[in-house]
């Protein structure tokens, strides 16, 4: 793709989108959420959760652009070590990333604010290959700002901005030329086992053999070190969290009172997890008028599990993504090992 063209995906008769084009560096957004369909979507999956015993909530709830500026003090706080530790992999590896790979086409899965994605950016734009950036994200708003911005300050680059699903919508990213995709920030550890399957898999099939995946993993650790990571002293953590309530409040006209719950974070030796609950102070009763008049009956001390967070080891990442068809080429980590990013391609090249 030049920098004049418009991006392949804009003619495809899926894009249900919208287009914006200003100053020298275009961007482009393609919303491939319908917004009315993925909120029966989130409905209907939360209404399963909650019905299940004990009850959970899927994570989407946490991203309202509140929600997505607290995840971000989040990742400055001192305990949350994974940030950190995966930007200094990243600072020292990304040159070794952009020759490897000789990226033109660069998307990032959950991009969020695209923070550390800047290393790779300065990288591949360095090395000259690198022309279009691809941040894909389920939280328009916080989408569409970081796509600005970056295309704000990169001109020459390519910016195609996908407002989708990554369980979904994979097919929407632009795969002209070298593509590298990166999911960045260990979500993949907030999928479960089955989900991580169908997720590696949906990659697998995206990828052409000249593609790469760049993973982040969170490696397992001591739960002297993790806990903290997900129950800080500033009560950051736990702020973001119980707006989850809030948000439920809102869009599923729930009657949550949020000042009755507490953050949790429990290790999960076995699952090799952290969960991340709400406790039910006392007593409660919630109704979902948006969930057909759904009602959530908990007890004191009952829990909400609200998101996983899974910590692996290096030998689990790479047969997880060996069992979905896909090589480990590099592997590094921070110096305190802490982190892994993995670079990966197709097992089976021509
Ligand atoms: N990559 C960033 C942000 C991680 S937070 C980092 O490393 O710090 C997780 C991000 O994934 C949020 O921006 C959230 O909106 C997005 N997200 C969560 N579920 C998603 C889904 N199903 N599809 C697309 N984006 C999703
Ligand atoms: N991917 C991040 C992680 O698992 C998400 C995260 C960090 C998170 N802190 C959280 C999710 C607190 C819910 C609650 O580390």
């Amino acid at each position: 793709m030049t920098g004049t063209d418009l991006p392949a995906a804009t003619t495809e008769p899926a894009m249900l989108g919208v287009e914006d084009r200003n100053g020298p560096s275009p961007i482009t957004v393609d919303v491939q959420l319908d917004q009315s369909a993925w909120s029966t979507h989130l409905a209907d999956q939360t209404e399963e959760g909650l019905r299940d015993d004990p009850p959970w909530i899927p994570p989407v709830w946490f991203y309202d652009e509140p929600g997505s500026e607290m995840f971000d003090e989040i990742t400055r706080l001192p305990e949350y070590y994974p940030t950190e530790a995966e930007r200094s992999i990243l600072a020292e590896h990304a040159h070794d990333i952009a020759s490897i790979t000789g990226v033109e086409t660069l998307a990032e899965l959950g991009s969020g604010t695209s923070d550390k994605t800047a290393l790779l950016l300065d990288a591949g734009q360095q090395s000259g290959t690198l022309n279009c950036f691809s941040p894909f994200d389920c939280s328009e708003e916080v989408l569409r700002r970081a796509a600005a911005q970056i295309a704000g300050a990169r001109p020459g680059l390519d910016v195609h901005a996908v407002v989708g699903d990554f369980h979904e919508h994979l097919h929407a990213i632009p795969t002209d030329g070298v593509c590298v995709i990166a999911f960045l920030g260990s979500t993949i550890g907030n999928l479960d086992e089955t989900q991580r399957k169908e997720f590696l898999a949906n990659i697998a099939d995206t990828l052409d053999d000249d593609d790469w995946f760049l993973l982040g993993t969170d490696l397992a650790k001591s739960e002297s070190v993790l806990l903290p990571a997900y129950d800080d002293r500033a009560g950051v953590t736990a702020r973001f969290n119980l707006n989850a309530l809030s948000v439920m409040n809102t869009e599923l006209l729930a009657d949550f009172e949020v000042g009755e719950f507490r953050h949790r974070a429990v290790w999960d030796a076995e699952a090799s997890r952290v969960e991340m609950q709400l406790v039910a102070n006392s007593a409660q009763r919630v109704r979902f008028d948006a969930l057909n008049g759904l009602e959530l009956v908990l007890g004191a001390g009952d829990h909400i599990r609200t998101e996983i967070s899974t910590k692996f080891t290096r030998e689990q990442v790479e047969s997880e993504l060996a069992e979905a068809g896909m090589e480990v080429q590099r592997a590094w980590t921070d110096s305190g090992d802490r982190f892994l990013v993995t670079l990966s391609r197709l097992t089976r090249q021509n």
